[in-house]
């Protein structure tokens, strides 16, 4: 068997197409919409990122407004900014790239956010709401997965879903997400015993740890749909998931690349989540 490939590319691509028209309604309505993404240093994989998120916005008409601060900048300036971007009615989104400089407290940063921009879903209050079930910005990464799965058509309700990673931008909310969706879900870890005996059971794996080749081909469920979000580099400087691709589409039911899977997802729920604040501030929606 060979798996279908779930084209997180050609998703995202129909997310931003509606979000578009959406930009342009606001537009219309008077609403110009806004992301503020504020960039600590020089790390070269942020700097990529934050150029992608650049050119998504450019790409869907909302305006993107990069704030980059040095690699020593203080917390008190990094706060001082956070805090002038709360306060300007012309930004609708606030999102700060990680990681942060090691001198810098990101539980700090990330709760300096209004809860109301909060864009990335990172706040305390987001994810509160979160668990409660109340409507809240979802953390990007969770949104698109999911988004992936319902791409398949394949119904979540009473299914075995695995969630390898327990991580607060990925792990959790995906599972949290999964449940409310009426699957049974189950979190592994690094100090989960016998993983292979896990996986074998999902019907639906989800895969968020950064460690390339984790995932064999014999750790799979037949038929089974496996969203890879790892992002490695090979020793060659390709880019590789989780999941041993080759092996897992052999068994697998629906399987995500990598490049080209969950990735492009992200920045589309981002733009979402951007829309949706810009809306909110503006009363156009009560949640
Ligand atoms: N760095 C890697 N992924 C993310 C993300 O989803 N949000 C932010 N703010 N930084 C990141």
């Amino acid at each position: 068997m060979s798996a279908i490939l779930i084209d997180g590319k050609t998703v995202a691509k129909r997310c931003r197409t509606e979000l578009k028209q959406e930009v342009a309604t606001c537009k219309k309505g008077g609403i110009s919409v806004s992301l503020s993404v504020i960039l600590v240093g020089d790390d070269p994989a942020s700097q990529i990122y934050v150029r992608n998120k650049q050119r998504a916005c450019e790409e869907v008409g909302i305006h993107s407004n990069t704030i980059r601060m040095p690699q020593n900048v203080t917390q008190e300036e990094l706060l001082e900014e956070i805090s002038k971007q709360n306060a300007d009615p012309s930004c609708n989104g606030i999102l700060a790239q990680l990681p942060l400089p090691a001198h810098l407290s990101e539980k700090e940063v990330l709760q300096a956010i209004s809860p109301l921009k909060d864009v990335d879903g990172f706040h305390p209050e987001n994810m509160g709401r979160l668990m409660e079930g109340a409507p809240s910005f979802v953390p990007c990464t969770a949104a698109g997965i999911l988004e992936l799965i319902h791409s398949t058509g394949v119904s979540l309700a009473s299914k075995r879903c695995v969630v390898v990673g327990r991580s607060n931008i990925v792990g959790k909310p995906t599972s949290i997400l999964l449940l409310q969706e009426d699957a049974t879900v189950t979190i592994a870890h690094s100090k989960t015993k016998n993983l292979k005996e896990l996986t074998k059971q999902a019907d639906v794996l989800i895969v968020a740890v950064g460690r390339a080749g984790l995932i064999r081909g014999d750790m799979i469920r037949p038929g089974a749909v496996v969203i890879d979000v790892g992002m490695n580099r090979t020793e060659d400087g390709a880019l590789c998931g989780d999941v041993a691709f080759s092996e897992a589409e052999e068994t697998a039911g629906f399987l995500t690349p990598v490049p080209g899977g969950v990735g492009p997802m992200t920045i589309a729920m981002l733009l979402k989540n951007t829309v949706v604040a810009a809306k909110m501030q503006n009363k156009q929606i009560i949640s």
